[in-house]
């Protein structure tokens, strides 16, 4: 990555260190949101692409720049089993990630504060990856 690139993701990092998003109350749980939990259903996409039905137990899913973990939480709320990886550049949106995932009682869930650019640090193959509201940045620095 070069300078002007790195310059950039740093500031877009301490925006989403003032101002995590998104701000949904960390109580707040995703339950009702059918539609929400039926695009983040990993059978849903499976079905769509190999016309089969998997099982979510023990598959493990990247939330990919999670914020503040709310698709973290729709995730781990949709693939029920599954372990929930979530990793974003800002800490503080790490931080609320995790105690969001906590306060609604999932513990299969692992949060670092890394960019997606260090990924394979963390030595781990996924099932599924989630991207929601990050290409934008993404293609702009040349991802
Ligand atoms: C608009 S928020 C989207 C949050 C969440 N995905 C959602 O849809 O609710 C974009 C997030 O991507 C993170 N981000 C941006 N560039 C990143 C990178 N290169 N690696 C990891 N996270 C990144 C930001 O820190 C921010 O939390």
């Amino acid at each position: 990555m070069d300078n002007q690139a790195s310059e950039l993701l740093e500031k877009i990092r301490q925006q989403y260190e003032t101002s995590p998003y998104p701000r949904t109350p960390l109580e707040q749980s995703p339950k009702d949101d059918f539609n929400s939990l039926y695009i983040h259903n990993l059978v849903t996409s499976y079905y769509l692409r190999y016309q089969k039905v998997i099982d979510t137990e023990g598959k493990v899913i990247l939330d990919a720049g999670c914020g503040s973990g709310w698709k973290s939480l729709i995730l781990a709320e949709a693939n029920p089993g599954a372990k929930i990886v979530g990793i974003d550049i800002s800490e503080e949106s790490v931080k609320l990630a995790q105690q969001r995932l906590k306060f609604h009682g999932f513990d299969n869930v692992e949060f670092h504060a890394i960019s997606i650019y260090d990924l394979p640090s963390l030595g781990q193959e996924f099932d599924y990856i989630n991207n929601d509201n990050m290409n934008y940045y993404t293609r702009f620095i040349g991802c």
